[in-house]
């Protein structure tokens, strides 16, 4: 398996242990701060089926059909370039591989302010995309099997406070809010005809 933004490699090490010692898992990122407490993190652990890459999920430092599964936490909103991510998840995973990685998501109509505020708050966000977006980027790349199951669907009343802080209304702009913005798994596979 391959983790996007693997961070401090919390997830990497989870899921070592879930492929097991045949199996093997990476985690990749960009920066080396990173990269040494993944390392850190992996000692400590004892594990010897993991491998931290540095490298760019624009532009993933593995061969074609080579991995499983591919996650990621809150990294590919990050992106300016999220096409070219998922075209690269694609290229790495084996046919009938799957993505499975959770990201904050947008659905329905949103003013960019509202846009703008709300995911601050939420975090991990400033270029998340609204569902449909996703699916259509999925899609593209050549995906299949596409879900995208909400794990959280944040309320204007979550973001009150730092709604107020910039002086907006919450309760005038509560139903802009209210079921739009959400954390989410997305899920998709690619086909075993390569299609
Ligand atoms: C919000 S953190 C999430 C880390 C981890 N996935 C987690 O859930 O704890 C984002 C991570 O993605 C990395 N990152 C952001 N953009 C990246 C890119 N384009 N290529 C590689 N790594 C990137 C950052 O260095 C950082 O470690």
């Amino acid at each position: 398996m391959l983790d996007l933004g693997s961070g401090g490699g919390i997830d990497v090490l989870l899921s070592a242990r879930r492929v097991g010692p045949t199996g093997k898992a990476y985690g990749l990122d960009m920066t080396d701060e990173m990269l040494a407490l993944a390392d850190e993190n992996k000692r400590k652990a004892g594990l010897e089926n993991v491998e931290f890459l540095k490298g760019e999920i624009e532009n993933i430092p593995l061969p074609d059909n080579s991995v499983d599964v591919v996650i990621s936490n809150c990294v590919i909103n990050l992106s300016a370039d999220k096409d070219q991510v998922l075209r690269e998840a694609f290229r790495v995973l084996k046919p009938g591989g799957r993505f499975a990685v959770s990201d904050v998501v947008t659905r329905g109509e949103v003013s960019p302010e509202i846009r703008k505020s709300v995911l601050l708050w939420v975090g991990c966000v400033a270029g998340a995309l609204e569902d449909v977006e996703y699916t259509n980027k999925l899609i593209a790349a050549g995906f299949g099997e596409i879900e995208i199951e909400p794990t959280r669907v944040y309320q204007a009343e979550d973001a009150r406070e730092i709604l107020s802080a910039e002086g907006i209304d919450v309760d005038a702009i509560a139903p802009q809010v209210e079921g739009k913005f959400m954390s989410a798994f997305v899920r998709a596979t690619k086909p075993k005809t390569g299609f």
